[in-house]
């Protein structure tokens, strides 16, 4: 006879399998997009009431940089780009920098952002990177956090952004 712990366990574990797999069918939505495409997210989310040319990176069309889009019932809800770059406070030989994540405000909280770091990892493993790296704005370093990546440094101000840390997970 199943005991009552043994059920209270059995849910949680059905639960987690759930939390995963509606994060794994996220991730089965996300494709390589332009840098153009990924205005649509960047624009509302990180350059709220900038002009559009804002949005533009720099290297966001080099050959070694690639923009990934989740979308959702075929539109774009989520972006995320990475930038094959070198941090040199790092020794780590083959680094990836994390540029432009976001996600449409009403469709934050439900994994995606999630989903999108997840993807720029396997990604980045399957490039054979050692380092993934990146400048959080400081209200997201919690984020971040969960995903197990570490703050490094004191924080420091982007100018027209805010405050910044340095993030880092070895991969
Ligand atoms: C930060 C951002 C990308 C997170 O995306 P999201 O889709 O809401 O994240 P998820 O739903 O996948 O969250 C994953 C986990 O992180 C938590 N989380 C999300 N945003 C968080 C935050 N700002 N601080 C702390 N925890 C956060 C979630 O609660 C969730 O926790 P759980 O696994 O315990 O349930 C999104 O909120 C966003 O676009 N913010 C504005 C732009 C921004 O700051 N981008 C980062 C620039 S460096």
């Amino acid at each position: 006879m199943t005991s009552a712990i043994d059920k209270e366990f059995n849910m949680k574990i059905l639960y987690l399998y759930l939390v995963e797999k509606n994060i794994l069918k996220s991730m089965q939505n996300i494709s390589k997009i332009s840098s153009q495409e990924t205005f649509t997210v960047r624009h509302p989310v990180l350059r709220t009431g900038k002009p559009i040319e804002s949005c533009s990176f720099e290297g966001d069309d080099l050959e070694t940089t690639t923009h990934f889009g989740l979308f959702l019932k075929e539109s774009i809800i989520g972006v995320v780009s990475l930038f094959e770059a070198t941090n040199k406070l790092f020794p780590q030989k083959k680094q990836f920098q994390i540029r432009g994540m976001a996600v449409l405000k009403e469709h934050t909280k439900q994994g995606f952002g999630k989903a999108l770091l997840l993807h720029c990892e396997k990604y980045s493993i399957n490039q054979d990177a050692n380092l993934i790296w990146f400048n959080a704005r400081t209200e997201a370093t919690g984020f971040y956090e969960k995903m197990g990546y570490q703050k490094t440094g004191t924080p420091f101000d982007i100018k027209d952004v805010g405050e910044h840390y340095l993030m880092f997970k070895l991969v």
